[in-house]
């Protein structure tokens, strides 16, 4: 069991912040073990998501996590070390410009993992809160739900949205992905709308307890 983080104080920005954050590598088998074993929560979504700035968020480090110009840059499983756990960057899906052989080892990668890494505790689905699930998307929920992992569904980009849309597309896009409304998250790694409930909902996941 790990230990029992303290939450953030009230009204923190970035709610890891506090804590000791190591980038531990960035490994392109999903099969490679971490030492120490530790649970493990992955971030994945679309190429372009916000998958990297929103970890950054979380941490309170601009720099942590590469943040990409160029859609598809992360290839890898990029491991972040905190006290107790471990939070893992991985590669986006649905980058249209990869070719072939790129995603075949991409799906390699994620399956792999997805299906048969023991550490994972959850995983935390990022979809653009702009737009309704692409196909992309659908078709990467299907192999979430194949691997029965315990998911966090969160809304990236709300800075972008108006103010009625931010009240708006959480029910939308939960009724696109037939899930209740109060399994997606609103964030934005921009203003920090919806961070703090977010590591929250992380150490809840990390800890095991029920959400
Ligand atoms: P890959 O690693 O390439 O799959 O991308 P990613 O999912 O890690 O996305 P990344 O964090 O690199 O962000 C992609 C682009 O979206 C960058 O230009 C970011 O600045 C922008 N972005 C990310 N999060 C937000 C956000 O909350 N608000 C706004 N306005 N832009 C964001
Ligand atoms: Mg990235």
């Amino acid at each position: 069991m790990p230990r029992p983080l303290a939450l953030p104080p009230e009204g923190t920005i970035a709610p890891f912040a506090e804590l000791p954050v190591d980038f531990v590598g960035s490994y392109p088998d999903p099969a490679t073990r971490l030492e120490p074993e530790l649970p493990e929560l992955a971030f994945i979504g679309r190429s372009n998501v916000g998958k990297s700035s929103l970890l950054n968020a979380l941490t309170g480090r601009k720099g942590l996590a590469r943040v990409s110009a160029t859609p598809g840059k992360t290839q890898t499983m990029n491991v972040f070390r905190l006290p107790g756990f471990y939070l893992i960057d991985l590669p986006g899906y649905g980058f249209a410009k990869a070719s072939k052989v790129n995603r075949a080892a991409y799906r390699r990668l994620v399956e792999g993992y997805l299906t048969r890494r023991e550490t994972l505790t959850g995983v935390v689905w990022l979809l653009d809160s702009r737009h309704d699930p692409s196909k992309d998307d659908l078709t990467f929920q299907e192999l979430l739900a194949t691997s029965g992992r315990p998911v966090l569904a969160v809304l990236t980009k709300a800075d972008k949205l108006t103010r009625r849309e931010q009240a708006e597309r959480p029910a939308a896009i939960a009724a696109a992905l037939g899930v209740p409304g109060d399994q997606v998250q609103l964030v934005s790694a921009e203003t920090g709308l919806g961070i703090a409930d977010l590591g929250e909902s992380i150490l809840t996941a990390i800890r095991g307890e029920p959400a």
